[in-house]
């Protein structure tokens, strides 16, 4: 099944659309206001980093930035001056404690259900103590990602939607979370985009 997502992620990324320029104002927000001054030595984890829309910001507030995806042709689109790994979670080639913080912007819930929590417990792993990730999971009352699995961009691929309990579970050993909710309906569509928010420190 990993596979299957694998190929669909790169058949989506040779598609000149799929490169997306600006990162996401909930990002934006999230790093002004936690990380407004970038420190000497701090790293940072894109991990999913798709076309690498939010790798310059990151670059502002940490003096390190890393991207990572199991899409080579997304890598390929990225920031060159960056470094870029080419890694499938759960598997991560990274040291233990080595980022302060990583980004997982609209990828957990691609993975199959078994690799889930072996994800959580890697990203886990490679924070450092007092390291923060902020993430997104796609919720349950999400109308939209349904359509692009069986007709859209990700035909074939497959994904799973999470309930707000799910969402907090499956970060519960974090030393603290911070939930938010972002939910939108896309112009002229019917379907609703909605995703759960995380900002959990280890
Ligand atoms: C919706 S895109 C988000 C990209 C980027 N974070 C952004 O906000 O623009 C999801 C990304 O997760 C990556 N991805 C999905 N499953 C993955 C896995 N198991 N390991 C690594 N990357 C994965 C895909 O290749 C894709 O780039």
């Amino acid at each position: 099944m990993a596979g299957t997502n694998q190929t669909v992620w790169e058949t989506h990324y040779t598609r000149e659309r799929a490169r997306q320029l600006y990162p996401d104002e909930n990002v934006v927000r999230l790093l002004k206001r936690n990380f407004a001054v970038p420190q000497t030595g701090t790293r940072a984890l894109d991990l999913g980093s798709g076309s690498g829309r939010h790798l310059p910001l990151l670059a502002e507030h940490f003096s390190e930035v890393v991207a990572c995806d199991f899409s080579h042709t997304s890598l390929k689109m990225s920031d060159c001056t960056i470094k870029r790994s080419q890694a499938a979670l759960p598997e991560l080639p990274f040291a233990d404690s080595s980022f302060d913080f990583v980004l997982c912007w609209g990828v957990l819930h691609y993975l199959d259900a078994a690799l889930l929590g072996p994800a959580v417990t890697s990203l886990e792993r490679i924070l450092k103590k007092g390291g923060h990730v902020f993430l997104t999971l796609r919720a349950d009352s999400d109308t939209h990602l349904a359509a692009q699995l069986h007709t859209g961009d990700l035909r074939e691929g497959h994904a799973r939607l999470f309930s707000k309990k799910e969402a907090l579970e499956l970060f519960a050993r974090f030393k603290t979370t911070q939930y938010g909710f972002i939910a939108r309906q896309p112009l002229g569509e019917e379907g609703l985009v909605a995703h759960h928010l995380l900002f959990c420190e280890k």
